[in-house]
């Protein structure tokens, strides 16, 4: 096997769940990272538990004036930086009708524009520099029309499609791109759904965990992979499903139903019941 070339890491969302995750393991793989988040305590925790490799960096996503500065930081203590991870991302989960209009915009200004606004802040970081990778965290619902998290779906879906219309843009230029579409992931993002009783469908199949998720993201990076489903063997039917609403209807009345036997069995397992 090739020895693999050590390199800097941004990551967006690194205080938690699979950013925090994927930090860890790159890491661990002797990789350098920047933990970027609004949550600066958690970054800098997670960044303090990685020791000289790791450096924590205060961003909101949405604030194209801090993603300037982010990356000040991130190459005056790296000198360098070969790989953002677009990762971050917030969670409303409801049906639409009980979500505040404020919600759904916020969820689009942090999934979709958020991202977007670092790409483009990254963009002439990695001509000036001749290299650069872009990984973006989408999620399966950028297929799949979602009840109970539409306005995160929706966000998803525009996501993906930025990401793929920006890389084709960018066909003649040296950097790479890779997109990722986690399944069900045991983070805070998950609990919160889990706080709701009108997103079941989260819920209708096995989860994963947040290590794991990382390792498919360092592989993928590694590999330079296009774009990753997990799990890989339902992409085709998924796909499909996206855009065919009737089927799409029958999966999710009979998910929802089994969504929901397997919420309530987490919930009784976290109360001792
Ligand atoms: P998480 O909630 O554990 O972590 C998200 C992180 O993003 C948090 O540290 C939070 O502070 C940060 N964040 C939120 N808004 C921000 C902003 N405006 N600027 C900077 N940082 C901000 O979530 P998780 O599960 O680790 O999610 C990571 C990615 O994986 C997200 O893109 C999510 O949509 C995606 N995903 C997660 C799945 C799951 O089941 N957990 C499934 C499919 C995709």
């Amino acid at each position: 096997m090739p020895k693999r070339k050590p390199r800097v890491l941004f990551i967006t969302g690194a205080a938690s769940g699979i950013g925090a995750a994927t930090a860890r393991r790159a890491v661990e793989l002797g990789d350098r990272v920047v933990l970027a988040d609004i949550n600066s305590g958690g970054a800098k925790a997670v960044a303090d538990s990685l020791g000289s490799s790791a450096l924590s960096v205060t961003l909101d996503i949405t604030q194209a004036e801090q993603w300037e500065q982010a990356l000040n930081q991130a190459w005056a203590h790296f000198g360098q930086v070969d790989v953002l991870i677009n990762n971050a991302a917030i969670v409303h989960a409801g049906r639409a009708e009980n979500i505040t209009l404020a919600q759904h915009q916020q969820t689009l200004n942090v999934n979709f524009m958020g991202p977007l606004t670092g790409a483009l802040a990254m963009l002439p970081r990695f001509k000036a520099q001749g290299h650069g990778h872009f990984v973006t965290v989408a999620s399966m619902t950028a297929f799949l029309p979602f009840p109970g998290l539409a306005s995160y779906a929706a966000a998803k879906h525009a996501l993906r499609a930025f990401h793929h219309a920006f890389a084709i843009e960018q066909r003649d230029s040296p950097f790479a791109f890779t997109i990722i579409h986690p399944t069900s992931t045991e983070t805070p993002m998950l609990d919160q759904e889990a706080e709701s009783d009108e997103a079941p469908l989260c819920f209708s199949g096995p989860s994963v965990s947040a290590e794991y998720v990382a390792g498919v993201v360092i592989d993928a990076m590694d590999r330079r992979a296009l774009e990753i489903f997990m799990p890989p063997e339902r992409a085709k039917t998924v796909r499909l499903l996206g855009t065919n609403p009737r089927s799409l209807k029958k999966l999710v009345i009979r998910g929802e139903e089994i969504g929901a036997e397997h919420l309530k069995a987490r919930r009784d397992a976290r109360s001792g019941v």
